[in-house]
């Protein structure tokens, strides 16, 4: 495993990192001894940041992840979020009375005195434009509920607003080979301020991983079945926003790129480490395989500059008219 520092926090973490919702909710039946499995094993590999909040399982996956930090010895960041159990998302819902709360249940569910890092679970965008929001936080880390915060957006344009705040220090945001945006302009402008960068989504919920086909069905509780066309929360959350027969042939033509001994969801977790301005990648992973197959992604050797072009070209000629303005 290779590890990054993450913005100014000082932290070093594992550029596979682990994203702890599908082991909360929203992805089908999961069992908590697979799960637990799941997050040792991603351990075993040399992962110390997870990535969860307080929504996955209204406290489920934060519960599993206090759980592995009681059973391990080895020093683990835990990164969670707040703002999505508002019934609607206002810029009023995140008042000083509401992210006190959901900070409160948070501490309790993760089993300590400060949440390493807290992030708001992409708010509205005009959130962005309320610097009393960011005040608010500003003095739960000088309370010592928090050792720091950052955000996870939607949008490009939020995560250049958020980093105007200079106590921002993560922004998390969707990258991977179907979803290019970020890397146009924002990077540079989070490397210059040095804000640590969180890749989610990175397999496109489990597209590039290459197993999905055209038959595959998802269980009525997966969001690949109930926000398939974004009907519960933003479908780019949801296999990237790609269109699905769209990101199949797109897969298939990964797949051809992909070297000899290396899976394509390797491929797909290196290429975006090929980006430094990126800290982590963090897929989910809910069971000890995958999560050992995405944590070897780490160690393989760097993509040739013939990869990346053909990804490139890829994302230029079939999924780039349908995302790229989007988010
Ligand atoms: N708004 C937000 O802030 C937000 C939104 C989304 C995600 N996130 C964070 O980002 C993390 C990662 O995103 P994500 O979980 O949505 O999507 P993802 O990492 O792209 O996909 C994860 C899913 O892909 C499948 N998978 C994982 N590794 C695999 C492998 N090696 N081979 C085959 N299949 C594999 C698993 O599901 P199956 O086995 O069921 O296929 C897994 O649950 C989340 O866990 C969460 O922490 C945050």
């Amino acid at each position: 495993m290779n590890y990054r520092t993450l913005g100014r926090t000082g932290w070093k973490v594992s550029d596979i990192s682990f994203g702890a919702w599908a082991i909360g909710s929203a992805w089908g039946q999961v069992d908590d001894k697979e799960s637990l499995a799941a997050l040792n094993k991603a351990i075993d590999c040399g992962v110390n940041f997870i990535d969860t909040a307080d929504v996955y399982g209204m406290g489920r996956s934060e519960r599993l992840v206090s759980q592995l930090k009681r059973e391990r010895k080895e020093q683990i960041v835990v990164a969670t979020k707040a703002g999505r159990r508002l019934e609607a998302q206002t810029v009023e819902g995140y008042g000083e009375k509401n992210l006190t709360a959901w900070v409160e249940d948070s501490l309790r569910n993760l089993g300590t005195d400060t949440i390493d890092l807290l992030q708001l679970h992409c708010p509205p965008t005009d959130a962005y434009y309320h610097p009393e929001i960011f005040g608010i936080l500003d003095r739960m880390v000088e309370a010592g509920k928090l050792h720091h915060y950052g955000v996870s957006v939607e949008r490009v344009e939020e995560a250049l607003k958020a980093i105007e705040y200079p106590n921002v220090q993560t922004v998390q945001i969707i990258f991977n080979c179907l979803r290019h945006r970020p890397a146009d302009v924002f990077f540079e402008q989070a490397k210059r301020k040095k804000v640590g960068i969180l890749a989610r989504v990175p397999l496109a919920s489990g597209m590039l991983s290459g197993k999905m086909t055209a038959q595959s069905q998802f269980a009525a509780d997966d969001h690949r079945n109930f926000n398939r066309h974004g009907e519960s929360f933003d479908v780019g959350e949801t296999f990237s926003g790609v269109d699905y027969d769209t990101a199949l042939e797109v897969v298939e033509e990964i797949r051809k790129l992909v070297p000899a001994g290396v899976t394509i969801a390797q491929f797909a977790l290196r290429w975006i480490l090929m980006f430094d301005a990126v800290t982590c990648a963090i897929p989910g992973a809910k069971r000890p395989e995958q999560a050992a197959e995405n944590c070897a992604a780490s160690a393989i050797a760097p993509l040739t500059g013939e990869a990346m072009r053909k990804v490139r070209e890829l994302y230029d000629s079939r999924i780039r008219e349908s995302v790229h303005q989007r988010w």
